[in-house]
Formats: C-alpha cells, sequence, structure tokens
C-alpha cells in the first residue's frame, strides 16, 4: 500500500490578536420602547442593557467583518500571506453562497487562504475558535483567521418583545496560530436541536417565496424557557471546559460568557463559584447581544479598558439558538 504524507502538527496554539468593531450608532432603551410597550427601567433591570449599537444602512455585515479583521490582524503580527484559513460565524449574511468568508478572504488580501461560514449563531465564536485550533494544530493551517459577526438590526422586528429590543450589531475576530504553551483547552460543545424551536426565524426563506405578504422574515424566542436553560444547564459546560482545561475557578481571571442577558451572566458567575477577583465581561450594558460577535466584543472591551490583560487565562461561553453551545478556556492575546 502507498504510505500518504499527512500533515505533521504542531503542539500548542493560542489567539494571537483580537479586534473588533461596533455598529456605529446608539440605540437606547427609551429609542425602542414605544413600540414593544416597555420602559428604559424596565429593560435594565431584566436584561442589564442601556444602550445598543447598531449600524446604519449604508454598512453591512461583511463591512463590520473587514474592520474588525483588520484591527485583529495588525494586532497579531501576522503576515496576510501566512493566513492559511477564514472562518466566518454570522446568521446575518443574506445570500446562500457564496460564503461571507470568501468575500472576506479576497477584501483582506488573504486569497488563497482556504475560506467557509459556519452557522452556530451566539456559539459561533467559541465553535470557530474550537476549529481554528483543531486546524492549527494539526498541521493543516499555520493561521487562521476567526470572525464572529452579525448585524441583526436586519432581522428585527421592532414591535417584537421577545427578542429584538436586545439585539445589536457588530464584529469581533481573533487570529489563531502556533504557540510555545498551551494558549486553548479543550473545547466543550454540543447541540439540542430537540429545542431547535426556541429561537428561530418567523418563518423560511420558502414560505416567504409561496407568500410574499408575509414579508421579511425575523426573529423571536421563547424567552422564559431559554432564560431558564441558559441560566441553569450551559454553567455545567463552562464547567466542564475548566475541568477538561485541567483548572479550576482559582485560576480563572476572566470569565466572558455570550452577552445575551446580564441576568444569565451573573446567575453563571455564582453557579461556578468563581472569586470575586475575576474580570467578567459586561459588555451586553454598553453593546446589546450582538450572537456571534459577543464574545471577542466583550473582550476586546476588556482589554482596552486595562480590565484585562495579555496572558489572563479566560473561560469563555458561547450558547444560542439550535439550541448550541461552546466553551473553552483561553490565554488573552
Ligand atoms: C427576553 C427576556 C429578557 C424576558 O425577560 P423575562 O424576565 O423572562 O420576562 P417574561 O417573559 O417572564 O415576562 C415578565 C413580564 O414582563 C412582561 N414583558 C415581557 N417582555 C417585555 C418587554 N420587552 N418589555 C416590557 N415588558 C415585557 C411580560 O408581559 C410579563 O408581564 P406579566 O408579569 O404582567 O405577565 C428574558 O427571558 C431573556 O433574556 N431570555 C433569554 C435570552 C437569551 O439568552 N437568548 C439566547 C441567546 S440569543
Amino acid at each position: 500500500m502507498t504510505t500518504l504524507t499527512q500533515a505533521t502538527p504542531v503542539a500548542h496554539s493560542r489567539i494571537l490578536g483580537i479586534g473588533a468593531e461596533r455598529g456605529e450608532l446608539f440605540v437606547t432603551n427609551d429609542d425602542i420602547a414605544g413600540p414593544i410597550d416597555s420602559s428604559d427601567e424596565w429593560i435594565r433591570q431584566r436584561t442589564g442593557i442601556v444602550t445598543r449599537r447598531r449600524a446604519g444602512a449604508d454598512r453591512d455585515v461583511l463591512d463590520l467583518s473587514e474592520a474588525a479583521a483588520t484591527k485583529a490582524i495588525a494586532a497579531s503580527g501576522v503576515a496576510l500571506d501566512e493566513i492559511d484559513a477564514i472562518i466566518t460565524s454570522t446568521i446575518t449574511h443574506f445570500v446562500q453562497t457564496p460564503s461571507a468568508a470568501a468575500i472576506l478572504a479576497d477584501r483582506l488580501g488573504i486569497t488563497p487562504a482556504a475560506a467557509f461560514d459556519i452557522s452556530a449563531a451566539c456559539a459561533g465564536y467559541c465553535y470557530a475558535i474550537g476549529q481554528a485550533d483543531a486546524l492549527v494544530r494539526s498541521g493543516a493551517a499555520r493561521n487562521v483567521l476567526v470572525i464572529g459577526a452579525e448585524k441583526l438590526s436586519d432581522i428585527i422586528d421592532p414591535t417584537d418583545r421577545s427578542i429584538s429590543f436586545l439585539l445589536g450589531d457588530g464584529a469581533g475576530a481573533a487570529v489563531v496560530g502556533a504557540s510555545t504553551f498551551p494558549g486553548i483547552g479543550p473545547t466543550v460543545w454540543g447541540s439540542d436541536g430537540s429545542k431547535a424551536g426556541t429561537i428561530r426565524q418567523t418563518h423560511t426563506w420558502m414560505e416567504l417565496r409561496e407568500d410574499p405578504s408575509l414579508g421579511w422574515p425575523t426573529l423571536r424566542q421563547d424567552g422564559p424557557s431559554v432564560f431558564k436553560w441558559a441560566s441553569f444547564q450551559v454553567g455545567k459546560f463552562a464547567q466542564a471546559a475548566m475541568e477538561a482545561a485541567g483548572v479550576g475557578p482559582q485560576d480563572i481571571d476572566v470569565f466572558v460568557p455570550h452577552q445575551a442577558n446580564l441576568r444569565i451572566i451573573d446567575q453563571m458567575v455564582k453557579q461556578l463559584r468563581l472569586p470575586e477577583n475575576v474580570v467578567v465581561g459586561r459588555d451586553i450594558v454598553e453593546t446589546g447581544n450582538t450572537s456571534a460577535a459577543s464574545i471577542p466584543l466583550a473582550i476586546e472591551r476588556l482589554l482596552a479598558e486595562g480590565q484585562a490583560k495579555s496572558g489572563d487565562v479566560c473561560l469563555q461561553i458561547g450558547f444560542g439558538a439550535g439550541l448550541v453551545y461552546a466553551a473553552q478556556v483561553v490565554v488573552l492575546p
């Protein structure tokens, strides 16, 4: 039998640089409360959100992605021709094909990098970091550009009380490459498609084609059931990610869960028994829920504001529509 040559694995990977781009508009609770018969007070108390960032009509998910990726690549110090793959996680790139990643590879000048999109909603960034880690350590790619990006304002219904008022626009990016030390712990990930209906589109594109009067599809969720799952089940996966990485709560410097609701974040901190000195990402207060972008955006804010620093050990966990989840412990760049 012919013996094949396989890619040569490398021992370790880490995140080399992170970049972020938020929508340029500051949308307050008062700006959106009217059509849902809500109030600034209710939204602050029940979600923690004070403003959400949204992008104007002239910028789409590719523009946000390009800006974040440019910053991440610069921060990483990696040359464009050393990036072998690009993974984009988004639910707001409105063509089935070609992928956002392929277009972005060209825009960023990293052609002929392998390019593909993944659909893992609010867990997408952690899914993609897990993929990038595996690609780098297997020797399949020297460096991988990961992008989590959403222009969720394109799929909101201003009269919807279930989810639209939570959502914002932004993109976060990271470059993952080889490392002299372990910088990305094992990814603990999974799904439960039996609960696919709990966060969903109002109707499918096919249904829209059959009946144009349905109008543009928007998002809906069963808030309380998703809230219970996120608050009481998802913490277990973060715990498992710590165990898989061989660390405990006392080793964690920074905790960045998906920015879905401040009450869920605080509940997870309690459940994981994280010490008081652990810095917690609470970017939701100013940015809102930006799905796949929310974790890198929150990390970027902590780094920019000096609350977190390079070398800090960060527990991150994404969770959302699917239902899907992914968690890992990473060393911050
Ligand atoms: C959406 C969410 C903020 C709603 O908060 P909640 O505390 O669960 O609110 P409930 O749906 O139980 O409703 C409580 C009350 O507030 C009212 N209410 C619901 N939505 C409201 C809104 N947007 N504004 C004002 N009042 C609202 C309800 O009518 C209800 O009133 P009642 O007590 O008089 O019947 C919350 O469920 C949530 O964050 N869910 C999970 C989000 C998430 O993690 N998503 C996954 C990732 S994207």
